[in-house]
């Protein structure tokens, strides 16, 4: 991720597409620079590839918008989708610009339960939802908030890297290995996620409340600063 050098060295007049997540989530929560976002259009221009962008993860309002890469300029050819589009109802979707329509025809991009009435109903209700403006622009601030109070209360602690994320897709990068903070979380009652062995994933309901909001702050700022003088100490 962010490596133009790594673009430049794998990209050929051969490659048929390029696909990258936006905000790597099992990668780490890293998010794709400005610079690389551009270095990717003129790659895909350069030598007509396509451009996919994986948004199993990032999309359908994690981020703060519609599909994240809306916030980082780009125009991919063809998004995946699944996680969030059905709300828990197991679905996935692969969406693609007009001019590649031809490419499939009826019946050859499917798979046995594909496109089943059920699962599109409720992909259909989630997307009503979740693309409405005002809860884009609460994921947006409820995001913000999280990322800025983690960072009042953890970014100045010895064991804590970088706190960073888009909407509500934040990660905590620590100098440890996150497991024993994840299991001390969820003894307090908040399950957290880790992305590799280093990052702590935040990833709550969109519709997570304020008061929850605060409730994880205080239980992560609680293990942290634990487990810091806890380390302090036996150094
Ligand atoms: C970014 C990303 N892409 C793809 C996948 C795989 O998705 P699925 O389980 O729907 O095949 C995941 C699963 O975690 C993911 O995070």
């Amino acid at each position: 991720m962010n490596s133009e050098d790594a673009l430049k060295q794998v990209v050929t007049s051969e490659t048929a597409a390029i696909m990258v997540e936006v905000v790597q989530g099992e990668g780490g929560i890293k998010l794709m620079s400005e610079e690389f976002a551009k270095a990717l259009t003129a790659t895909c221009e350069e030598f007509g590839c396509l451009l996919i962008i994986d948004e199993v993860q990032t999309g359908i309002g994690r981020t703060g918008s519609a599909f994240a890469y809306e916030q980082f300029g780009l125009s991919p050819d063809i998004v995946t989708l699944a996680k969030g589009l059905g709300n828990g109802f197991p679905v996935g979707a692969l969406i693609g610009k007009e001019a590649l329509k031809d490419s499939f025809s009826p019946g050859s991009h499917g798979s046995t339960f594909g496109g089943n009435p059920l699962a599109m109903a409720a992909a259909e209700a989630v997307l009503t939802e979740v693309f409405s403006a005002d809860l884009l622009k609460s994921v947006q601030v409820k995001g913000d908030w999280l990322k800025e109070e983690l960072k009042k209360n953890v970014d100045s602690l010895s064991i804590v890297e970088e706190v960073r994320g888009k909407g509500l897709m934040v990660g905590i990068a620590c100098e440890i290995e996150v497991a024993p903070i994840i299991e001390a979380c969820r003894e307090k009652g908040l399950l957290v996620l880790p992305a590799g062995p280093k990052v702590i994933r935040l990833l709550p309901p969109l519709l997570v409340s304020e008061q929850e909001l605060k409730q994880a702050v205080q239980v992560i700022t609680e293990v942290l600063t634990k487990l810091t003088q806890n380390l302090s100490v036996n150094q």
